[in-house]
C-alpha cells in the first residue's frame, strides 16, 4: 500500500474494491464535521467529486465516527481503524484526531492525484482495494520546528507547511518567532518590536564567514489575526502551535527596538561602538543579550500576556506549552556590566549561570501561575529548573537524559540527527552546505529515546521533533529542499513502531518513498531528488560550513 508513515497493521482480506464516484456520500458522526470538511476540500476538490452528505444511509458511503474505547484497544487517543470494502469506507477514531489521521491515510490510498487541488483528468471513478488498517502513533509529540526569524515565511507558506505536516501525521508546530535577526509577531503594547525589529537592511548570504551579502531589506511579521488564523488552521488539522519567544539570549532584534532591554552600560561602550544597535544582518550567536532588570521582566510579561491570549490552552494535549528559548546566551555582557553585577549581588546569585537560571525560573513560575507550562532548550537545565518545565534536547542525547532523570518531560531533537538545515549529502553541489552529512537513511535510523533510561525515565520522553533553522534558506523552495524527503523519514520515526535502528528496513522505506515522491510532486514540494540537487536548487559559490567526520556526541 506504500503508506508513509507506515501504519501499525495492514490486512488485505481480498474481496471487492471500493469505488469512489459521483454517487459516493459521506456520513460524519458527532464531532467529526471538521474531518468531513477536510475530506471534501482535499479529496473532493482533487477528484472533482461532490461527496454529498448522507443522513439516510443510502448508497455507497464513507462513514466517519468517534469510538473512544479504541484508545484502550490501540493504546492512543490518536488511534484509528480504516476499513475499505466493496460496500464503503469506515474511518473510526478514538478521538477526532484519530479520525483525521485515518482520513489522511485514506487520501494516500487514492493515489498521488488525490493530493492535487483540482482534477487533472476526466476520470470520474477512483478505486481503492479492500483493506483493514489499525494504526496508532508511537510518540505523542511529533514536532517540526520552523525558524521564521532568520528568514521570514509569509503566512501562506506557514499554512502550507501545516498541511504538509498533517499529511505526515505530525502534530506539534514549534514556531520560532523571535531571534537576533528578526521579531515576527505583532505585540500591540510594544509596537516597535515589529516596526523596528521585524526587518533588517541587508542579509549575509551563506554561512557567516561568507563575503556575500543580499543587499536588500528583508522582513515581515504576523499580525495578531494572522496568528489566530494559523493557530485555528493548525487546530483543524490536529496540530498544536507552540510559540517560541527567546529569552535572555537571541534577543538583539528586541534590543534594537527597545534599547533599554539591553545591557546599556556595556552595550554602548564596547559593542555598539556608540551607535544604535540594529537588527542583526549576519549569523552566529549575538553577544547582545537582555539586561536582568525588573523593566525587562515586566516588558516580557507584557509580551507573554498577549502570546497567551493568541495561543490559548485548550483541550489539545500540548497547548499549555510556551517555549522561552533559553539557548546560547553568552554571559560576557553580564560579566562586564556593573549594573548586571550589582543585580546579581542583590539577588544573591553566585555567578552568571545562576543569573540565566533566575531568568528562566521567573518565567516558569509566571507561566505556571497562569496555568501554562514552560519549555526551553536544554541549556535551561543548567543551574536547576522549575518543576513542571519541559526540555527540548538539542545538543545531543545528554540534555534529554539529564532532564528525564531529573523528572522533567523532554522532546528529543538532537542536532546530530534531526537538524534539517544540515546537508543531506556530501557532494560539492549541495546548496550552502552546513553541518554534518545527515542522509535520508541517517534520519530513518534515528532513535528518539536516549540509551540508558529506565522505563519511568523513558516515559518522560514526550516524543521527538525535527528542527529547520533558516539562516541559509532564503525562501520556501530552500526550506522544502532541506526538509524533504527527510521529514517523511522523520515522520515514520515519530509515528511508526520501528525496530531498533540497525534493524530498520530502509530498502522497504525507499520503496514506499518511490510512491511518496509522486504525492510530494502533486503537493508541489521542492524536495531534494534522490539523484541530487536540480540545477536551480544549487547555490554555486555561496560558502557554507561543512563539518567533516562523525558528529560530536555532546
Ligand atoms: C539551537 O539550535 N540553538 C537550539
Amino acid at each position: 500500500m506504500e503508506l508513509i508513515p507506515a501504519p501499525s497493521s495492514v490486512d488485505t482480506p481480498g474481496g471487492q474494491a471500493f469505488v469512489l464516484d459521483e454517487g459516493t456520500k459521506i456520513t460524519g458522526g458527532r464531532g467529526t464535521w471538521r474531518v468531513v470538511d477536510w475530506l471534501r476540500t482535499t479529496v473532493g476538490t482533487a477528484t472533482g467529486l461532490p461527496l454529498w452528505p448522507s443522513e439516510d444511509g443510502e448508497g455507497l458511503r464513507i462513514r466517519l465516527w468517534i469510538a473512544p474505547p479504541l484508545a484502550d484497544e490501540l493504546g492512543s487517543r490518536e488511534a484509528y481503524r480504516l476499513t475499505v470494502d466493496g460496500q464503503g469506507v469506515a474511518i473510526v477514531g478514538a478521538s477526532e484526531a484519530g479520525v483525521f489521521h485515518g482520513a489522511q491515510t485514506f487520501r494516500q490510498l487514492l493515489g498521488p492525484d488525490a493530493f492535487r487541488r483540482a482534477p487533472v483528468s476526466s476520470r470520474r471513478s477512483w478505486e481503492v482495494p479492500a483493506v483493514v488498517i489499525h494504526d496508532a502513533p508511537r510518540f505523542r509529540w511529533r514536532g517540526l520546528m520552523l525558524d521564521v526569524a532568520r528568514h521570514f515565511m509569509p503566512k501562506e507558506g506557514v499554512l502550507r507547511y501545516l498541511d504538509l505536516m498533517a499529511a505526515h501525521k505530525l502534530n506539534v508546530f514549534h514556531l520560532h518567532l523571535t531571534d537576533d535577526q528578526g521579531w515576527r509577531i505583532r505585540i500591540e503594547r510594544h509596537p516597535r518590536l515589529t516596526e523596528v525589529g521585524s526587518w533588517r537592511a541587508r542579509t549575509k548570504f551563506g554561512h557567516r564567514a561568507s563575503p556575500l551579502w543580499e543587499e536588500k531589506p528583508h522582513g515581515g511579521y504576523y499580525t495578531q489575526d494572522d496568528i489566530r488564523e494559523i493557530v485555528a488552521y493548525a487546530a483543524a488539522r490536529h496540530i498544536t502551535v507552540v510559540p517560541e519567544i527567546d529569552v535572555p539570549g537571541h534577543s538583539q532584534a528586541a534590543i534594537a527596538a527597545y534599547p533599554e532591554l539591553g545591557n546599556t552600560d556595556v552595550l554602548t561602550a564596547s559593542i555598539a561602538g556608540g551607535t544604535a544597535l540594529s537588527v542583526w544582518d549576519s549569523w552566529g550567536i549575538s553577544p547582545n543579550v537582555l539586561a536582568p532588570t525588573d523593566n525587562t521582566l515586566r516588558f516580557y510579561e507584557g509580551v507573554f500576556e498577549e502570546v497567551l491570549e493568541l495561543f490559548p490552552a485548550d483541550a489539545a494535549e500540548f497547548s499549555a506549552f510556551i517555549h522561552v528559548g533559553g539557548d546560547e546566551c553568552p554571559k560576557d555582557q553580564w560579566r562586564a556590566s556593573p549594573a548586571a553585577q550589582a543585580r546579581m549581588k542583590e539577588l544573591g546569585l553566585a555567578d552568571e549561570d545562576e543569573l540565566q537560571s533566575w531568568f528562566i525560573r521567573h518565567f516558569a513560575k509566571w507561566l505556571s501561575a497562569r496555568g501554562r507550562r514552560l519549555i526551553g532548550w536544554d541549556e535551561i537545565l543548567e543551574g536547576g529548573l522549575a518543576e513542571g518545565a519541559a526540555v527540548s534536547s538539542w545538543r545531543g542525547y545528554g540534555g534529554g537524559i539529564a532532564a528525564a532523570r531529573a523528572g522533567h518531560e523532554v522532546v528529543m531533537c538532537p542536532e546530530q540527527h534531526v537538524y534539517l538545515d544540515h546537508r543531506q549529502a556530501d557532494g560539492a553541489d549541495e546548496p550552502v552546505p552546513i553541518g554534518f552529512v545527515r542522509t535520508l537513511e541517517d534520519v530513518y535510523r534515528f532513535e528518539p529515546v536516549p540509551p540508558g533510561l529506565d522505563a519511568s525515565e523513558a516515559g518522560r520522553v514526550l516524543g521527538t521533533q525535527a528542527n529547520v533553522w533558516t539562516e541559509v534558506m532564503e525562501n520556501h523552495a530552500r526550506v522544502d529542499y532541506q526538509a524533504f524527503p527527510r521529514l517523511a523519514a522523520f515522520a515514520e520515526v515519530a509515528w511508526s513502531a520501528l525496530p531498533a535502528p540497525e534493524q530498520r528496513d530502509f530498502a522497504a522505506f525507499e520503496h514506499r518513498m518511490a510512491a511518496h515522491y509522486r504525492r510530494l510532486d502533486a503537493l508541489g514540494v521542492a524536495y531534494r531528488p534522490p539523484t541530487g540537487p536540480l540545477p536551480w536548487q544549487r547555490r554555486p559559490g555561496v560558502p557554507g560550513r561543512p563539518i567533516d567526520g562523525p558528529p560530536p556526541n555532546r
